[in-house]
């Protein structure tokens, strides 16, 4: 009897040994495995439509294929997976699915590679590119306007370099800046003039602090995110304050998701550290990590921040639940703060930033993790903010900014969002919060760091790969 019962297990034992567990599988492998028979292992279709031919028969939108991928269609022969694969699993596979037809959409379509002096024909401007600095930088990272006409670059590195009004690269950097630990992605990072710079000459610092666990051969890095300000005096940097550090305790050796970028308003200063890799650390109100801040811009916290008086709650906190933030800008028509955020793959968001509200990370994500294994599986909850828009496939939102100049007069007020990966700026025009046109206006020419109107009217995009500072001009 016992006997028979275990011959009678044995076969059934081993066929659940082969039977692939589609629950660990990552994505790529998850479309190879039931997608691929029918769509080609390319996606370029068979049996079953192409995903990469721009063309959807029953529905193009994310919501769309997802109901297409769950629900099936019988009739046509496309089984229904919403017994098989859960939710998070059908979400990574639209991801996957977006990802490859970005991939060759670009590929087929020629955008110009914008060439110093050739015309780039976009919706409603047409620019040349013009290179300020094309030699002697390192992976610079911001830059921000002197009112002489000068300008103020980073590098990564931890140099802070002036570039002069005739595009100049001074060969010396500012001495005297703070130490900076660059490792993985953090190290000297933003840099901002306080917009009554001809009053009080304030220049403001947003780099990566720290300490070493190994002090004395300088290795096991500890950092967070710091703002200091300073003046410069005869090309040193003089009476510095510090504006925003956190306790020792707070530092990591992550090397990711600094964030850091900063944003002046009516005697205020926001800005955002990331979550250093910290995930759930940007939901706890008494970890510094994944939040974005308002103080005065002397340091001071304002004493209408929403979290004043919350017990443990971190100096200086306006929103939390964010993961990398690294675009900052306010709407100048109306006074209203977005940030364009680097979620995980396929979850690159646009948030319009309003006090006391949670933005959701780790909790929420319209994305999944790089290696294509799922996060979470859900993309909205109860008190939750949900992006303006996301990314699939993800850009790698790099700077943000509102155009405020005259030169591109059709462009006025509508917002540019760099991308590091994508290698392009994507023009957003936005009208009650919403995206109503999103354009790309500029692609391939490098992975884009920053983006800043200058004074001048012209837009100012620093470069890394090549590291290069160029600016757009109209065409005429
Ligand atoms: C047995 C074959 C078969 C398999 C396996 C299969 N599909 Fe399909 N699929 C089809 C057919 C047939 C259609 C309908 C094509 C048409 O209308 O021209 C379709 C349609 C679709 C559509 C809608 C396309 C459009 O043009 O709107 C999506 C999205 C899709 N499949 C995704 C998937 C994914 C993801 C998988 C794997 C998890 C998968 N399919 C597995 C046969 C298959």
């Amino acid at each position: 009897m016992r006997l028979a019962l275990l011959l009678a297990l044995v076969p059934f034992a081993a066929q659940a040994d082969d039977a692939p567990d589609y629950s660990k599988m990552k994505v790529d492998k998850l479309f190879e495995a039931l997608c691929s028979s029918c769509h080609g292992k390319d996606l370029s279709g068979g049996l079953g439509g192409s995903f990469l031919d721009g063309e959807w028969k029953h529905g193009s939108t994310d919501a769309d294929i997802r109901r297409n991928i769950a629900e099936g269609n019988e009739q046509l022969g496309m089984t229904a997976f919403k017994n098989v694969l859960s939710d998070q699993q059908i979400r990574s596979l639209v991801i996957y699915i977006r990802e490859k037809e970005k991939g060759a959409r670009d590929r087929a379509t020629d955008f110009p590679k914008p060439k110093p002096g050739k015309v780039t024909r976009t919706q409603h401007e047409d620019y040349k590119i013009e290179t300020i600095v094309t030699d002697g930088l390192q992976h610079p990272w911001a830059i921000a306007f002197l009112p002489d006409g000068s300008r103020l670059v980073t590098e990564k590195a931890g140099r802070l370099r002036l570039v002069s009004a005739d595009g100049k690269l001074d060969p010396r950097r500012i001495e005297g800046t703070p130490e900076v630990i660059a490792h993985g992605q953090g190290g000297l990072m933003e840099v901002a003039v306080h917009p009554d710079f001809e009053k009080n000459g304030w220049i403001y610092l947003g780099y990566s602090d720290g300490w070493y666990g190994d002090a004395e051969r300088r290795r096991d890095p500890r950092t967070i995110t710091a703002i200091v300000r300073g003046r410069i005096k005869d090309h040193r940097w003089v009476d510095e304050e510090v504006i925003w550090k956190t306790d020792k305790k707070f530092h990591t050796n992550a090397g990711v998701h600094f964030g850091t970028r900063i944003v002046f308003d009516k005697g205020y200063i926001y800005f955002p550290v990331g979550e250093r890799g910290g995930w759930h650390e940007a939901q706890d109100i008494t970890n510094p990590k994944g939040k974005m801040y308002r103080l005065h811009d002397d340091g001071r916290e304002p004493e209408d921040n929403p979290y004043v008086g919350k017990e443990g709650a971190v100096k200086g906190l306006w929103s939390i639940g964010h993961r990398n933030p690294q675009g900052l800008d306010m709407d100048p028509r109306d006074g209203s703060l977005y940030s364009t955020e680097h979620g995980p793959r396929g979850g690159d968001e646009l948030n319009w930033i309003r006090p006391g509200l949670n933005y959701g990370w780790p909790v929420i994500t319209w994305g999944m993790n790089y290696d294509g294994s799922p996060i979470t599986g859900i993309t909205e909850k109860e008190g939750m903010e949900q992006p303006v828009i996301y990314w699939q496939p993800s850009i790698a939102a790099c700077g943000l900014d509102f155009y405020r100049g005259d030169l591109f007069p059709k462009w006025k007020n509508d917002l540019f969002a760099g991308a590091l990966a994508q290698k392009e700026i994507r023009r957003l025009r936005i009208v009650d919060h919403k995206v109503v046109e999103q354009e790309v206006v500029l692609k391939d020419l490098g992975r884009v760091r920053d983006v800043a109107g200058g004074p001048d009217g012209f837009i100012y995009v620093v470069l890394n790969d090549p590291n290069w500072i160029v600016r757009l001009v109209p065409a005429k």
